[in-house]
């Protein structure tokens, strides 16, 4: 695995490739759920770039910039076991030199939902998101569904802007237990561990209910704060959506999806599931 920790060694690379490439855009502190996103790339393209890079454009005021988790040994251990060909570590610096102000974003996606309570968010995503695009030059990307926002947003990002790369959303991966594999579950206590199944549980709940025959969201989503809130979680979303669009549905249909975002303790998490 050849490590490239600079923008123009890396462009000189994709530039010269005759081999198909897939990227895996991540943050590091990785897991099976990255883990997951890798080996779809490794099994479907001879040259894979794995990013890690903790994006500060994506992260508001008092949120975890500073104290999100990092550990590169193991990530790049972890990576070299998966047999991915090239690991891409930009430097701040160098993503946003002294003057940047070029911005890429996806005006209505961006705004609703988790854009809601984090109004910068997606701006950051999508403008990174471009950039490593624009250097790595793959010809498909993996994205998980644990994101499901932005995975939808990223799409519409290369349909709009004409990006030839194909997206690859690939599966969410979880605890044992159901919880939803996230660099953020660090950050729960033993105590806030189990409460943090709530997410898990009450999207079961909903899958429940839409399979004994209940379609009107409002009951549905009434039920899952009851549930949510036993546990002592402070919602500040649950809604059922149009997976391609992500308009907000008043029924649950076959193919929707339930999108969450609960705060445990001081920890915003998120997951979604697609009623079947
Ligand atoms: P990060 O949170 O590190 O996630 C990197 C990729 O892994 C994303 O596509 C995310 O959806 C996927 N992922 C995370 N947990 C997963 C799980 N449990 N199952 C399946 N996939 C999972 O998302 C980001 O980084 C950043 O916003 C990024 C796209 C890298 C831009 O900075």
């Amino acid at each position: 695995m050849k490590l490239i920790t600079t923008i123009p060694e890396m462009q000189e690379l994709s530039t010269n490739w005759r081999v198909v490439t897939g990227f895996v855009p991540t943050m590091g502190y990785l897991h099976a759920g990255h883990l997951s996103l890798v080996q779809r790339a490794v099994a479907e393209n001879q040259n894979v770039v794995v990013s890690i890079f903790v994006n500060p454009s994506q992260f508001g005021p008092g949120e975890d910039y500073n104290n999100y988790p990092r550990d590169l040994e193991k990530d790049l251990e972890l990576l070299k076991t998966c047999r991915v060909t090239h690991a891409f570590l930009p430097k701040d610096n160098d993503m946003y030199p002294e003057g940047y102000q070029t911005w890429v974003s996806v005006d209505g996606l961006s705004k609703i939902l988790c854009g809601r309570s984090r109004p910068h968010h997606f701006r950051g995503v999508t403008t990174i998101v471009t950039k490593l695009l624009h250097i790595v030059k793959p010809q498909n990307i993996y994205l998980g569904e644990k994101d499901f926002q932005q995975l939808v947003i990223l799409r519409k990002m290369v349909q709009d802007l004409n990006i030839p790369c194909r997206v690859v959303g690939c599966p969410i991966m979880r605890e044992k237990d159901g919880l939803a594999m996230s660099s953020r579950n660090k950050y729960l206590s033993l105590a806030e561990r189990q409460q943090a199944l709530c997410l898990y549980n009450s999207l079961q709940l909903a899958q429940e209910l839409y399979s004994s025959g209940v379609r009107n969201k409002q009951e549905v989503v009434a039920e899952m704060k009851e549930l949510i809130l036993k546990q002592k979680g402070d919602i500040d979303y649950i809604d059922v959506v149009d997976p391609e669009n992500l308009s907000s549905l008043s029924e649950l249909v076959r193919g929707s999806r339930i999108l969450l975002a609960v705060r445990i303790g001081q920890t915003r998490l998120i997951d979604n599931l697609e009623i079947v």
